[in-house]
């Protein structure tokens, strides 16, 4: 059937779409209700199917005879490791891992924090938590104690699984320390800790709390899984908001695996036994969907890489990995391909095009700029595909098609709606636009099956943020546009949130912080351009009346640490300015987007709402010289 037959179905014939998808999985209650409206704002799918997500994607495929074939194919440049994990193996180590957590008083509902870099031992503690009906919630392993304290306080974790350290290109990062900065910073103490203690390590447990992970696994009685109904919690995954109260977003079991198993072969084109490779971090929702959850539920071999696209050890590590395990579908952010093309732009390192598994690319994370698009195009002579998820959705909304027949790709554009999201471009009061004209992106409710059921313990903000602003639609966060085929131009956000290298961070949440410098007055943080990482932030800063102006050195990189301490190095704050007046309107409200334009050297009109012109042309007189890069 033809992608618009299709769409057109998922969104006409909604109930009899999913219910043909739910039927792809081995539910042990199939669902007799596809959908459940439960009031305005609250809806569920397959509310009565009974399933395990841990089951789906090991036992099942033991069952079907799947168990030789490698499930983790982990590849770790920076420590010079290579293993391949069967699935039989894995479902044996991930059984006794469930059972030592069972042990450690582990049970459906409880919640399991997990920070570790990217290692097997994070995928088997994610199948594990799947296994209990324990809900996980992992936590990038990049972020600072602060950001880890206030996702403890949040999800009340009963244990926390770590590891002793990560790898972060070529240099150690200790995670030990940084748990037990968070653990005392936070009001709530997870009962037990769990570090994977890696090869070389030299931490000291200390005290019964404490375990070495293989200790417990080896030791940990095998455990079968608990059958959870089809709306129970998978995971908690944090993600920014416009403050410094991250977001924690909540999965449901059944609708998202329903999701994930549709858009292996409907959105990313692979079968069974496919290699797939999500070049992300478990700590991000592509590693839950694409990395873990996706290919295992499809039985497919999915890529651990433990390494960057560049420096580890140089800008041809991406199609190395492929050709050394026969990735069919690569799926990486912008950045990364920006981060070779500036190292090998000539394709010296290996000649991508030669790659014979390789059938197509797929970037998200970020807006993919079109020279970007087209030099992968050029060299891989492959479909490229930009589309557009995040988080919250948990799959994608928008990609191009690629079967019965391939569409065309429009560089710029992150391609067409996905099936079941009906996806629409409004105005402020909710009108919607025409065609090539900018505005906010929402998808008209329900969403569909896959994406967030919540926020974590709070229903307030999951209401205000998303679905009130404009009754009957999930409001994106987004600003775009539609072309007269339907093709979406995602522009970027249209709150304080940035992405920077294909990471989601909050401008609110570093102007925070910025804030309770003692010098500091007011502040403002925006997002500006960058060539390499899409967008990085850079501070203004009025300083108090009475500090002393000729320390503004001291105090600019006292700012750059205080971000790095308190969100962590991805931040990547690295610009902080001293001025001597912020742009406001005459009501004072900060005028960032004015601010965002003029270093960007984006051409840009002065609102007629504001105080003092002059604010601006000071800007524009600190800006004109190029900021560094
Ligand atoms: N743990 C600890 N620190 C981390 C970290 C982690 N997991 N990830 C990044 N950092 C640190 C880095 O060490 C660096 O610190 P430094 O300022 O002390 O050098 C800082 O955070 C910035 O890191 P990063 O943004 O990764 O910059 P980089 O120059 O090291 O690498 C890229 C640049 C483009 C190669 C890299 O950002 C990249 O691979 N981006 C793609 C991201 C991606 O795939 N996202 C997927 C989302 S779908
Ligand atoms: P995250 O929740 O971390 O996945 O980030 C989601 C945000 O990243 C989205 O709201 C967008 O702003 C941005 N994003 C992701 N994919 C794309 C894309 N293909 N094009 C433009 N922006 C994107």
């Amino acid at each position: 059937m033809l992608y618009s037959q299709h769409y057109l179905q998922s969104l006409s014939n909604r109930d009899a779409f999913w219910a043909e998808q739910a039927k792809q999985l081995a539910w042990f209650t199939p669902p007799s209700t596809i959908y459940h409206q439960h009031d305005e704002n609250h809806y569920t799918w397959f509310p009565d199917g009974v399933t395990n997500m841990s089951y789906l994607c090991l036992d099942y495929h033991l069952e079907q005879g799947r168990g030789h074939q490698t499930a983790i194919a982990y590849d770790s440049p920076v420590t010079g490791t290579a293993q391949l994990i069967t699935y039989q193996s894995l479902w044996q180590s991930v059984q006794s891992l469930a059972g030592a957590l069972q042990q450690l008083g582990v049970q459906q509902g409880d919640t399991v924090i997990i920070y570790m870099p990217m290692v097997p031992e994070a995928v088997m503690a994610m199948l594990a938590c799947a296994r209990l009906g324990a809900i996980h919630s992992v936590v990038f392993g990049g972020f600072a104690p602060h950001e880890l304290a206030l996702r403890i306080n949040d999800a009340q974790p009963k244990v926390l699984i770590s590891a002793s350290y990560g790898m972060e290109g070529n240099k150690q990062i200790h995670y030990k320390p940084l748990v037990k900065a968070a653990i005392e910073e936070a009001e709530q103490k997870p009962d037990h800790c769990i570090y994977f203690l890696r090869e070389g390590h030299n931490d000291v447990l200390d005290g019964p709390n404490e375990h070495d992970f293989y200790t417990l696994l080896h030791r940990g009685p095998q455990t079968t899984y608990v059958p959870v109904p089809s709306t129970h919690p998978l995971y908690i995954l944090y993600t920014s908001g416009t403050t410094g109260t991250p977001k924690g977003i909540v999965r449901d079991t059944g609708g998202y695996a329903t999701a994930l198993k549709y858009s292996m072969n409907a959105v990313y084109n692979t079968q069974p036994g496919d290699v797939f490779w999500a070049a992300s971090d478990v700590g991000w929702v592509v590693g839950h969907s694409y990395m873990v959850y996706g290919p295992l539920l499809h039985g497919c071999t999915s890529i651990l890489y433990e390494g960057k696209p560049v420096g580890t050890p140089d800008a041809g590590a991406f199609w190395r990995i492929i050709d050394r395990y026969g990735v069919n579908t690569l799926f990486t952010a912008p950045t990364a391909i920006r981060a070779i093309r500036k190292e090998d732009e000539s394709g010296a390192l290996r000649q991508p095009s030669e790659l014979p598994s390789l059938r197509a690319v797929f970037l998200a994370g970020e807006r993919c700029d079109p020279a970007t698009l087209v030099w992968l195009q050029n060299a891989l002579q492959r479909p490229v595909i930009d589309h557009w998820w995040q988080t919250e959705s948990g799959w994608p909304m928008l990609s191009v098609p690629l079967t019965p027949r391939p569409y065309a790709v429009k560089p710029g554009s992150a391609g067409l709606p996905v099936c079941g999201f009906d996806i629409q471009v409004i105005d402020e009061e909710g009108v919607m636009k025409p065609h090539h004209s900018e505005g906010l992106v929402v998808v008209k409710l329900p969403l569909p099956p896959g994406c967030l059921s919540g926020l974590w313990r709070n229903e307030d903000r999951y209401i205000r943020e998303y679905l009130a602003p404009f009754k009957g639609y999930y409001l994106t966060g987004d600003g775009g546009y539609l072309d007269e085929e339907g093709y979406c131009f995602i522009m970027g956000r249209v709150d304080d949130v940035i992405n920077v290298s294909g990471h989601r961070l909050s401008t609110g949440e570093m102007e925070e912080w910025v804030a309770t410098h003692p010098a500091v007055a007011e502040c403002a943080v925006v997002g500006i351009h960058d060539a390499l990482r899409g967008q990085r932030p850079v501070a203004l800063v009025v300083l108090k009346d009475g500090a002393d102006t000729s320390s503004a050195e001291r105090i600019e990189a006292d700012i750059i640490q205080l971000i790095r301490n308190k969100i962590g190095a991805i931040a990547f704050l690295k610009n902080v300015y001293v001025v001597k007046r912020l742009p406001k309107t005459r009501s004072g409200k900060i005028l960032r987007k004015s601010i965002r334009s003029i270093i960007d050297g984006v051409p840009h009109t002065i609102p007629s709402t504001i105080d003092d012109p002059a604010t601006l042309h000071e800007i524009s007189a600190l800006f004109a010289p190029k900021l560094p890069e």
